[in-house]
């Protein structure tokens, strides 16, 4: 990167819904022992999405934050990731860019890849501000993960949104320019256009993941000439905190280093968890809310330490990137709100987790206007004529 600009994120920050699952709740529900959910699985807890909230009004509550820290006018597009799309045709993000105020010469697209679109639309995004001193991109990942009830891939529900602003000089993390990335048509995971859940073959999905892994990396550190241990950390997108350690151990396996023991594992990814843990997956946003969790909950500084990044999305295409925490870039993360945010979070019971998961939006164009659930900034307050419409509160 010597001669390059730098690019990257200058902003971020996350949302996720007021409402969670406790799964010692569902494991009681499902009999199933909760040992499964926390030490087989590593997950805790995982967010649920009131009637009132989608992926429109995650993605505004997350940008709104956001652009606090830049002008909104400096913003010329609008990434929107996501495959929880509430419309074949209208970006989602064009809500959004309306809800934000953001200014009307402003380019909005949606992006789909399964949990990898973020990562495309960051890469995409990278070379367009190198160009163009001066430009600003607004990149927002929001879903929602929902396998059904009584599936295996229920635990690993949630849902949230991260925003970025991409810029020249970011004051967060500059991305480098060297990545490893791979494609394959497989059925691991998929959701067919009439379906709210996705079909997945969970165990087929884990291993076309750890499989990326190796991969993308060998690309990555072949281009870069870089070793393990030139990272002085690693993001993973986050289906499941176990899997990402599972992935981990086979990363150094490659490496030919000796397997990390629990504590060595805590040390090299456990903070980036953290928030994964009681959120549940995310698909787009999860790796951006694994880096969110990592700068925010590491004691001492990462200034100047290179991260690893691997994203995978089903269907499926990985990449292994990276990126090098910038100088001063505690000062641009908003820790206390993000923490007052998860603290604040109401448990739900599992009478009151199926009722929210089992409502559905009418389909033939008649009207509802909808209970007021969510705590945020904007809410789906009502459809009409096959039209969500949106309110700021
Ligand atoms: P499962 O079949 O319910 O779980 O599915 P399992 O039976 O394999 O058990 C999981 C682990 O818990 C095992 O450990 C068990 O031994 C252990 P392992 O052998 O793997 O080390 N276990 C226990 N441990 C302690 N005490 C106990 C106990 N019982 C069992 N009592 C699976 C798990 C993740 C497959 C499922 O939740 C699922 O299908 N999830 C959805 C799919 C998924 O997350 N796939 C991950 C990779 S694909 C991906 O990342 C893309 C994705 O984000 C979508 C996108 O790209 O858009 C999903």
């Amino acid at each position: 990167m010597r001669n390059m600009v730098k690019v990257g994120i200058d902003v971020m920050g996350f949302y996720t819904p007021h409402y969670y699952l406790d799964l010692k709740v569902l494991a009681k529900a499902r009999g199933i022992d909760v040992n499964k959910f926390h030490t087989g699985l590593g997950q805790k807890k995982m967010a649920v999405i009131p009637p009132d909230e989608d992926v429109v009004t995650m993605a505004a509550d997350a940008g709104f934050r956001v652009l606090q820290h830049v002008d909104p006018e400096e913003i010329d597009l609008l990434l929107f990731a996501t495959e929880s799309a509430i419309d074949q045709s209208k970006a989602a993000g064009i809500f959004v860019h309306r809800l934000l105020k953001l200014p009307a010469r402003c380019r909005v697209v949606e992006l789909k890849q399964a949990c990898y679109s973020a990562t495309a639309g960051l890469q995409m995004a990278l070379p367009m501000l190198r160009q163009n001193q001066g430009k600003k991109i607004l990149l927002i990942a929001s879903d929602v993960a929902r396998y059904g009830l009584n599936t295996t891939g229920e635990s690993s529900q949630g849902g949230g949104a991260v925003a970025m602003v991409l810029s020249q000089n970011p004051r967060i993390l500059a991305i480098e320019p060297e990545s490893g990335f791979y494609t394959e048509d497989v059925m691991d995971f998929w959701r067919p256009n009439y379906r709210e859940e996705a079909i997945v073959d969970g165990k087929y999905s884990c291993e076309l993941y750890l499989r990326c892994v190796q991969k993308t990396w060998e690309q990555y550190t072949a281009l870069s000439g870089r070793t393990l241990s030139q990272h002085a950390r690693f993001c993973y997108h986050v289906p499941v905190p176990r899997l990402v350690e599972k992935a981990h151990q086979c990363l150094i396996k490659f490496n030919g280093l000796p397997k990390l023991s629990a504590e060595e594992l805590e040390n090299q990814l456990g903070s980036s968890l953290q928030y994964g843990r009681i959120i549940g997956n995310c698909y787009a946003a999860a790796l951006y809310l694994s880096l969110i969790s990592l700068l925010e909950n590491t004691a001492g500084s990462l200034s100047q330490q290179r991260i690893g990044f691997y994203s995978y999305g089903s269907g499926c295409v990985a990449e292994f990137f990276s990126g090098v925490v910038q100088e001063n870039y505690q000062t641009m993360l908003e820790t206390k709100y993000h923490q007052a945010m998860l603290e604040n979070r109401e448990p739900l019971s599992e009478k009151e987790y199926e009722a929210f998961y089992n409502f559905s939006y009418p389909v033939d164009g008649s009207a509802v206007v909808l209970s007021k659930h969510h705590k945020g900034r904007y809410r789906l307050a009502a459809i009409e004529e096959h039209k969500r419409i949106y309110e700021m509160i």
